[in-house]
This record gives C-alpha cells, sequence and structure tokens, in this order.
C-alpha cells in the first residue's frame, strides 16, 4: 500500500524529519491543503500528545494547535500544570482533510487509509522523542497510535502499555477527549465538566511522566 514510508529519513532527528515533511506524497492529502503540519516541540519533551490532523488555522499557519481547539488544548495544559516545553504536539495526519462550501473549507475527518498512511512519521517521532507518556487526544489519534477502534469511554483513565494486537506501545499511553469535543459542547455546565475530565486525565499522564 502506498504510505509516507519512502518520505520518511532513516535515523533522523526532529530537524531531519520536519525538513522532510512537506516533500510527503504518502497520500492524496498534500495536494488540496496549504502546507504540511508536522509538530511543536522539542526531543526532550516528557509528553507527547497526538491529536487527529490540522484544522484551518493549522493548515494556514503551518503550525499545530494554533486555532481554537489549540487554545482550549493550551488552558487544559495549564490547568494540569503542564508546561508547554514539556509537550510535544503533534497529529496522526499531518495534511489538512477538509470539503470545499463555496469558499468555507470544512473539515472532513481523515480516513483510516490516510491514519495508515501517515504512520510512518508518527512512528519516526516516537523514536526521535521518545515520550515517557503519549497522549492520544481523540478517537483517530488513538487509532494511530493503539490501532483498530477504541472507545474512549471504555479506555480513557487507564494507562495503556499494549496495542490492540498486544506488541508494546512505544510509552505507556493514556487516551483522552479531543479538545474540539469539548468546544463542540453547548451547554456551558457540560462543557465545563468535559473540560475538567481532560485536565485530569493530562494530570493523570504528566505523572505517568514523572
Ligand atoms: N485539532 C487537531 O487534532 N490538531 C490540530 O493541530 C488542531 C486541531
Ligand atoms: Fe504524507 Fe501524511 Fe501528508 Fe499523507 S497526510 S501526504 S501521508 S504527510
Amino acid at each position: 500500500r502506498p504510505g509516507a514510508e519512502a518520505w520518511v529519513p532513516a535515523a533522523a532527528d526532529l530537524d531531519a524529519l520536519r525538513s522532510a515533511a512537506p516533500g510527503c506524497r504518502g497520500c492524496e492529502l498534500y495536494r488540496d491543503a496549504t502546507q504540511v503540519v508536522f509538530s511543536a516541540g522539542g526531543a526532550g519533551a516528557r509528553l507527547m500528545l497526538v491529536g487527529e490532523q490540522p484544522g484551518d488555522r493549522e493548515d494556514l499557519e503551518g503550525e499545530p494547535f494554533v486555532g481554537p481547539a489549540g487554545r482550549l488544548l493550551d488552558r487544559a495544559l495549564d490547568a494540569a500544570g503542564i508546561p508547554r516545553g514539556d509537550a510535544y504536539l503533534t497529529n496522526a495526519v499531518k495534511h489538512f482533510r477538509f470539503e470545499l462550501r463555496g469558499k468555507r473549507r470544512i473539515h472532513a475527518k481523515p480516513a483510516v487509509g490516510h491514519v495508515l498512511a501517515c504512520r510512518p512519521w508518527l512512528e519516526a517521532e516516537f523514536d526521535v522523542v521518545r515520550p515517557r507518556v503519549v497522549v492520544c487526544l481523540g478517537a483517530t489519534a488513538a487509532r494511530a497510535v493503539v490501532g483498530s477502534a477504541v472507545r474512549i469511554g471504555e479506555v480513557r483513565g487507564r494507562v495503556l502499555e499494549e496495542d490492540r494486537a498486544g506488541r508494546p506501545l512505544p510509552a505507556p499511553t493514556v487516551v483522552t477527549e479531543h479538545p474540539s469535543a469539548v468546544l463542540r459542547l453547548r451547554e456551558r455546565p457540560v462543557r465545563e465538566a468535559a473540560f475538567a475530565r481532560l485536565v485530569d486525565d493530562l494530570a493523570a499522564a504528566a505523572e505517568v511522566a514523572e
């Protein structure tokens, strides 16, 4: 199957990965996106946070988590007492997938094929960053890291050590809600409760990373 493999440099450091990523043609998503959005943070980070894919703002700016979901994530990291320098932020899929509605670009969930195609980048990031803990933000990230579909409600609050095939994960892994899912909640008390759970999950992950 096609995938990013051919574009991921071997034994690369983070700079080498970041310079190679714009050339990736591992799936068709590069064609309509503005640019690749690779990651933020340094190789010394203890926590690796994996999102779904860049959003509209991220696509335009070339940086992950700079839009509304990113602001909510920033607040949650802050509330969990996690300094930004301790967190490496990346996504399961590195190009923005969207549908055009008039002139508006509407987020489209990446397909499983996109997640699989983009996996070699994530694996290279695991090798370089060697985080002490991985946090999957939402189901797409969980699919990329843990493999196969997981229900967030079933795995949240647990520390996973193996993927769905029983192979050891690159680091102890926690699955939580995507910040966008929190943002979408309409009623304020419901949203605030979801935010508090996200903060709790991040704080629990940070404890694993101690
Ligand atoms: N949502 C994500 O999953 N990743 C981003 O970078 C921004 C929004
Ligand atoms: Fe490559 Fe991933 Fe972009 Fe597809 S989404 S072109 S696999 S970087």
